[in-house]
């Protein structure tokens, strides 16, 4: 973490003030300080600071000093690598003053005129500006800076509208400075700035808003999506830019999804949240100071802050604006299994065969664009799958108790004789294409094939581009018929093969020619003035072009420019409306491309990485990341999706995907084979070992997502939101927790036989052994082995897991005896919810169809069991079979179920442990009861 010793504010004259404060803190003497002070201040003289420099020359390819200069900014190169070398004058550039602000029944308006004075950076700055500050509620603000004279593009999810009132007592305050202008966000209590204006720059043209903001520390979390190697950003002059890209998980590529979302830490540990509610094209540069800047090239600035306190709070209160995350189905928390390629129903059924062979655990099989015929959506190859045997086999696994799903890309091929392929012919003829600026259906070239060809897939990917693919149509999922259309299409297909969900990739929309098949025009969309940071030469680079044209809403169209970010988003929401029509079932969607909102429709995965010991590392940023963005439901490819895996990588992954929220092994074309079953006996023992875990914690597992949907939690929890007042855990990435009861501590270095890891201050309890971890252990970082078949978990203290026996399927496993496992804190207190439902209804929670059952053990010598909603016959047959208490004192003499006593068999303590093992209850689910001992 960088250190924030001391502070400039005007060019390279340093400020002694704080370094004094700083270290005054530290040593405590008055004298020592002064010294210190001093030599700081020579130091820094010859090695000066330049974090307060705000970049006046973003531009793709720089900017000259004349170019610097016109725009009104001082030039002069920095000695170290990172700070920009033109820059704004600090406090001497001034863009708006502001001339009027008036009060409002739900907050107040401020309005700005540009100074006549203010040099144009790209197409000119808009002339007048307002600002609405609404207090939604006490600890939800929204900012909007707009343009009241025309009205711009404004991104269609829904947000929360303005209150009739302002709310009282919030939890903030709002600040203007009148000149030069700028706003402050306070939190009250603390008196904390949490969000400044005053350094850089606001700037608002056409298609350039810039907008900085000081940072009250450095903990930011958040910003995608990308594949990045801190959860906690590294600050130290960092740009990323964030615009839908179809790109392997490599280097700092913008990825498939935008989330312009941060969370941020104050050094009290107080958290707050800041979304810009903007799908532009855009990027955000991180400096030291700390401070951030946004640049964007269209929209509007809309900004919605949550004041938390807490991070667990802030993530809450931000679901709740953008839409709580989806509910999965119960059997999309059990194992999932896929390959794109495996290039023939006898190799699917050979897979899953030897899965079935080691009776290892699998819900869900797949299938990846390999059974298309000619990759086109809604077809089944003939020849390699068999259309009834293929039908018949999907029957058949179905019955066995394993899910499938199929993959649909947006991309409909276009190239097909009239008559032969009816989501072409029917799109083209209801109009659910997007065209191009003339008015002409816009083709690109994706998956589809011509027909007639013999493909060849070791040829090199251009060539395959240019005589392989014909050409696709990209239908716009924001036109009322389009839905219709695809919801037939996808309904149609579903009496073909019996899929339970659907998966959508490609959905950026992925393009593999720039723009379309011809290219686009030289206009202004394609050829922005600010070409934000992000890869590819052109905006259109692998995707569409901007200029194309596309439905806002059922009314209003905008380019594609505006849309660009929020195309899986709106595939996504009409594909869940698809899959539920097609199973009539909860059903699931799996998504690539996702924007603020996504999570209330579907899961994600983090996309095409690799077979790397890395990408395996940082596939824990992602799934943090992603838990802040509202998408719980989120995992990587086990085993890596590009490259042959070895067997050593493979193993570690599929402890660490293992817990994974989506636990899904996928592998690319042309690699080794890399199921559980694929490496032998010994490995596929272990597998099925290592899936009875994740199995045996469903219960737990599913009433953390139930919670994510009801309230907004998250369920892969990183540890600073559990033990937020420790700094220690503000920083780490490598381990995490399952809501507030789990952690799991994943070995991620190849050859490594133990783990590097940091034990929070509280009471875990081994999950094999029982053994709690030693108190002096707590509070520090420990080092535990973890032979090759290991993955350390432990349960927390206070905390009562509901489990359930294993089996080879959620069919299966949902039949089975539950448990629970009471892990005492030191007050010999433990509190748990279950949360159970018949798993694959429509909305279950909102129509209180389930079972929520609360379990207590308050300082003592007795658990309870409390039904605080109950359903129908959900529970009927199943019973609680074992009770595990870790972390008692003594041995009991007694236990008692309803005052009823035990008889010894059913009940052993383990001295050594302190583990009190109860079995064979056999006491039915839906009824409450006592346990009690002495
Ligand atoms: C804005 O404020 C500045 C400084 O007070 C002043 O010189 C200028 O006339 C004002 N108005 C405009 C439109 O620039
Ligand atoms: C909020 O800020 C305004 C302007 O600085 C100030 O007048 C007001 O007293 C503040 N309110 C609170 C509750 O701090
Ligand atoms: C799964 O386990 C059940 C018993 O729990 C067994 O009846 C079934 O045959 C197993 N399924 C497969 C496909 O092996
Ligand atoms: C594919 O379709 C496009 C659009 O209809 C057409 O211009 C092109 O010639 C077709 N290509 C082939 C090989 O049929
Ligand atoms: C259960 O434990 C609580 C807390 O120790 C105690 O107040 C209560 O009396 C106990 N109930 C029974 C029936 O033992
Ligand atoms: C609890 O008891 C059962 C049945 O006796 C046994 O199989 C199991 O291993 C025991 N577990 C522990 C943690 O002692």
């Amino acid at each position: 973490m960088p250190s924030r010793e001391f502070e400039i504010k005007n060019d390279d004259s340093l400020e002694v003030e704080p370094i004094a404060s700083t270290i005054s803190l530290i040593v405590g003497n008055a004298l020592l300080v002064l010294v210190i002070a001093v030599m700081v201040a020579v130091i820094c003289n010859t090695h000066p600071d330049y974090t307060h420099r705000f970049d006046c020359g973003p531009d793709r390819d720089g900017v000259d000093k004349a170019t610097c200069e016109r725009r009104g900014c001082i030039w002069s190169w920095p000695i170290k690598s990172g700070p920009p070398a033109c820059f704004f004058p600090p406090n001497g550039y001034i863009t708006y003053n502001m001339t009027d602000i008036s009060p409002y029944p739900w907050g107040y308006r401020v309005q700005l005129r540009k100074r006549t004075e203010m040099p144009d950076f790209f197409d000119g700055g808009l002339e007048t500006l307002w600002i609405d500050v609404e207090l939604q509620t006490k600890y939800r603000l929204h900012i909007k800076i707009y343009d009241p004279e025309n009205k711009r593009f404004e991104v269609p999810i829904s947000l929360p509208r303005r209150p009739l009132i302002a709310a009282e007592d919030p939890l903030y305050n709002v600040s203007v400075t009148e000149e030069p202008f700028s706003f402050q966000v306070i939190r009250t209590d603390t008196n904390t700035v949490v969000f400044d204006t005053s350094v850089g720059v606001m700037i608002f043209e056409d298609q350039f808003l810039q907008l900085s903001t000081k940072l009250p520390s450095h903990n930011i979390y958040g910003f995608g999506e990308h594949a990045h190697d801190d959860f906690r950003r590294d600050l130290n002059w960092k740009r990323w830019g964030s615009f839908a890209r179809d790109e392997k998980t490599e280097g700092t590529a913008n990825l498939y999804g935008t989330h312009p979302f941060y969370l941020c830490l104050e050094n009290d540990s107080n958290a707050h949240g800041v979304f810009l509610n903007n799908a532009n094209g855009q990027d955000v540069s991180f400096q030291p100071n700390p401070a951030l800047t946004y640049r964007h090239i269209g929209g509007v600035f809309d900004f919605y802050m949550f004041f938390g306190p807490t991070p667990e709070d802030v993530i809450s209160q931000y679901t709740e604006a953008i839409g709580r995350p989806y509910f999965p189905p119960y059997w999309a928390l059990g194992f999932h299994l896929s390959k794109y390629g495996y290039n023939s129903l006898d190799k699917v059924k050979e897979v899953v065969a030897r899965m079935r062979m080691y009776n290892i655990a699998h819900d869900v099989q797949y299938g990846d664009i390999d059974y298309m015929d000619r990759k086109r959506d809604f077809t089944i190859d003939d020849q390699r799958y068999g259309k009834v045997a293929f039908k018949d086999f999907v029957k058949k696994i179905k019955e066995e108790g394993t899910k499938y799903i199929v993959v649909l890309d947006p991309a409909i091929a276009a190239n097909e004789t009239t008559g032969t392929y009816r989501p072409y012919d029917d799109g083209v003829e209801k109009n659910v294409f997007i065209h191009d600026e003339n008015g002409e259906i816009i083709y690109g070239k994706v998956w589809p094939v011509y027909p007639g060809l013999r493909i060849d897939d070791s040829k090199p990917w251009d060539f395959q581009i240019k005589t392989y693919r014909g050409y696709v149509a990209f239908p716009d999922f924001q036109r009322k018929q389009t839905k219709e259309w695809w919801i037939r299409e996808v309904v149609d297909f579903h009496d073909k093969i019996d899929f339970d969900a659907i998966w959508i990739d490609m959905t950026e929309p992925a393009n593999f020619l720039d723009g379309s098949v011809n290219g686009c025009s030289k206009n202004k969309y394609d050829y922005p003035p600010y070409h934000p940071h992000i890869w590819g030469e052109t905006m259109a680079d692998q995707t569409l072009c901007m200029s194309a044209i596309q439905n806002l809403d059922e009314f209003n169209t905008t380019v594609h420019y505006n849309m660009h970010n929020l195309y899986g988003w709106s595939q996504t929401m009409a594909t869940l409306r698809a899959a539920r029509a097609a199973t009539g079932k909860r059903s699931l969607v799996i998504n690539r491309s996702t924007y603020p909102g996504s999570g209330k429709y579907s899961g994600h995965w983090l996309g095409d990485n690799f077979s790397i010991w890395l990408h395996m590392r940082r596939s824990i940023i992602g799934i943090l990341d992603f838990n802040l963005f509202g998408i719980p439901f989120v995992g990587a490819d086990i085993c890596g999706l590009f490259l042959d895996v070895t067997e050593p990588l493979c193993r570690r992954w599929s402890q660490l995907g293992n817990f994974y929220t989506f636990s899904r092994n996928h592998n690319g074309l042309i690699y080794r084979d890399q199921d559980p079953a694929a490496f032998g006996r010994e490995y596929a023992e272990e597998m099925k070992k290592l899936l009875a875990i994740r199995y045996t914690l469903l219960p737990y597992l599913y009433t953390l997502q139930y919670k994510a949907t009801a309230y907004g939690h998250t369920v892969t929890r990183p540890l600073m939101f559990e033990f937020t007042s420790d700094s220690e855990t503000w920083g780490i990435d490598r381990q995490f927790l399952w809501g507030p009861g789990f952690m799991i501590i994943p070995v991620l270095e190849e050859g490594a036989g133990s783990v590097n890891a940091y034990i929070p201050k509280a009471r875990w309890y081994d999950w094999y052994t029982g053994r709690e971890i030693d108190r002096e252990n707590t509070g520090r970082w420990i080092n535990i082995p973890a032979s090759d078949y290991h993955i350390p978990l432990y349960i927390r203290g206070g905390q009562i897991l509901p489990t359930q026996q294993p089996a080879n399927s959620t069919k299966f496993s949902r039949q089975h005896p539950f448990g629970l496992i009471v892990a005492l804190s030191d007050s010999q207190s433990a509190v748990g919810t279950l949360f159970w439902d018949d798993g694959t209804s429509v909305d279950t929670i909102e129509n209180g169809e389930y079972y929520k059952i609360e379990y207590v053990v308050c300082q003592g010598s007795n658990l309870t069991a409390n039904i605080s909603n109950s359903y129908g016959t959900l529970l009927d047959n199943l019973r609680l079979d074992t009770v595990k208490f870790h972390g008692l004192i003594t041995s009991p003499s007694v236990v008692q179920l309803n005052s009823v006593a035990l008889n010894d068999s059913q009940w052993t303590f383990n001295d050594v442990t302190k583990t009190l093992n109860i079995t064979d209850l056999q006491h039915p689910m839906s009824e409450q009861f006592l346990l009690s001992w002495h």
